[in-house]
């Protein structure tokens, strides 16, 4: 086994990217192409055991993504529905864990149970942690966890790295070693903004749709060939 093949990331994060562009390029509705995004999830998910990954965290619905055409935005809220109904007992069974990050107060109430269910099902697995960043930003996190250490009454004194990192929602990972960006886009767009502060970062042209095996196995490369000094020699 080669050097690289050793070097897993132990947490994977992805902006699942492009799915918009994967059905316009086909003829095909936008959704077409978040259904076929969401096919793909269920292959990497199983790629991620595969290889030995232990964390998976997959951005699905931003804090701004309430901004597109509210078709589009219900149309995702039933695939999220439709994707816990038909995959939970099988995730369940293969012993993912799925853990939720982002604000689940605002989002319709019987998504809102769906998740808390899977959520509640699947706290004891430990296989793979699954966490579903839906309704979810970077910068709304950040603010979430200033309100609750406000809340607790915590002293100046007593705000840390490590007190701020307990209130954010990742509570279920460590910080991700690798993120993965699909469809050429070179931004952040409000993800993992505190926990991303020494990931690596890989970026393909690939649309989230196409991103398959071999696509992963890429990425898990690259990352290999990385040299991580988090600021020492
Ligand atoms: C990613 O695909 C999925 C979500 C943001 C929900 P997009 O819908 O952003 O696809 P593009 O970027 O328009 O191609
Ligand atoms: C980021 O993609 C959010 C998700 C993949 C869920 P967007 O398509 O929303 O990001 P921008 O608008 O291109 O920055
Ligand atoms: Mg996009």
């Amino acid at each position: 086994m080669s050097e690289t093949q050793n070097k897993i990331p132990e947490h994977v994060a992805i902006i699942m990217d492009g799915n918009g562009r994967w059905a316009e390029s086909r003829g095909l509705a936008r959704f077409e192409g978040h259904k076929a995004g969401t096919e793909n999830l269920r292959q990497i998910i199983k790629t991620s055991v595969e290889f030995g990954v232990k964390h998976l965290t997959i951005y699905a619905f931003s804090t701004e993504n309430w901004g597109r055409p509210k078709e589009e935005v219900n149309g995702l809220m039933t695939i999220l529905e439709t994707v816990i109904d038909r995959e939970l007992n099988e995730l369940n069974t293969e012993g993912v864990r799925i853990c939720h990050i982002g604000r689940l107060e605002a989002m319709p109430k019987r998504v809102r149970s769906k998740v808390e269910h899977a959520v509640q099902l699947t706290q004891k697995n430990d296989r793979l942690i699954l966490n579903v960043a839906w309704n979810y930003g970077g910068r709304d996190e950040i603010v979430h966890a200033i309100q609750e250490i406000v809340r607790e009454g915590t002293t100046v004194e007593q705000v840390t790295e490590e007190l701020v990192s307990q209130h954010m929602y990742t509570q279920c990972s460590p910080d991700p070693d690798l993120i993965i960006r699909t469809s050429g886009e070179m931004r952040l767009s409000n993800f993992l903004i505190w926990q991303s502060a020494y990931s690596e970062w890989y970026a393909t042209a690939t649309l989230w749709p196409d991103f398959n095996k071999e696509e992963f196995q890429k990425a898990i490369d690259a990352y290999g060939q990385r040299k991580r000094r988090f600021g020492k020699r």
